[in-house]
């Protein structure tokens, strides 16, 4: 990717990209894929809100993984129409690292070619089954102030907060609030009290909710509104 810094990894048990800079792996080692649905999916009420037109966005886009788990159930729900994703991501992996990445996820991985193409392609823009991606790169706290949208359903997943602070900041968590649709929803693995307490002051109803494998909580919440009509 021109002018974007890509990742150093070092690659835990040959499988999990674990980035350098934050030594933090990019997915749980208790089975990302599963994580992803748990977190992700059924923290943001997912599948069963997804319809034409309904926009996802994350935070920290990664190896891709979120994406093709989303891909995966939408196409499940057998639903006409198109999603929308959208993805703020600071460290772009090189197409190489991210196909290493998802072999370990053969379902993820059967569907990740045109995701791999444009990266390698330097594409920000593309499409994958069922739905429309869109990669903004930069530093979030610069790119989602100047994101001219609004997100149905977000992914917060920008590393642990203890490993990367500047993805949890309470001025950050105000813009996701400001980039969500009334009734939109977010969902995050952390349980820690500083990030329940900014999307809380942000405007979100935050709820606690059983974590994955292990891990006692993760995070929810809705902001208040009705849906916009898809
Ligand atoms: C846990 S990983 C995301 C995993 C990913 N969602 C997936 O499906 O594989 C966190 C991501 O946040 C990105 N990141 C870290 N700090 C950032 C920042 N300030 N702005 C944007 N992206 C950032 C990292 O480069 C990394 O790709």
């Amino acid at each position: 990717m021109p002018n974007e810094p890509q990742p150093e990894l070092d690659w835990k048990d040959g499988v999990i990209p674990v980035a350098r800079a934050f030594d933090d792996p990019y997915f749980s080692l208790a089975g990302g894929f599963q994580e992803t649905r748990h977190v992700f999916l059924s923290g943001n009420g997912l599948p069963d809100r997804l319809c034409d037109g309904f926009h996802v966005a994350e935070l920290g886009f990664g190896t891709g993984l979120n994406l093709l788990t989303l891909a995966l159930a939408w196409a499940q729900t057998g639903r006409p129409g198109q999603l929308r994703f959208t993805t703020f991501e600071a460290f772009p992996m090189a197409a190489e690292d991210m196909a290493r990445a998802l072999a370990a996820f053969p379902e993820a991985a059967a569907i990740a070619a045109p995701l791999i193409d444009a990266r390698r392609a330097g594409k920000t823009e593309f499409t994958l089954p069922g739905i429309a991606v869109r990669i903004l790169l930069g530093d979030a706290r610069d790119t989602l102030p100047r994101w001219e949208d609004r997100a149905d359903a977000w992914f917060l997943d920008g590393f642990s907060p203890a490993k990367n602070p500047q993805m949890w900041g309470e001025d950050l968590m105000a813009e996701v609030a400001r980039h969500t649709a009334p009734g939109g929803s977010f969902a995050t693995y952390t349980a820690a009290g500083h990030v329940r307490r900014a999307l809380a002051a942000a405007g979100f109803a935050v709820e606690r909710a059983p974590g994955f494998a292990g891990k006692r909580h993760m995070t929810k919440g809705r902001l208040a509104g009705a849906p916009e009509p898809a």
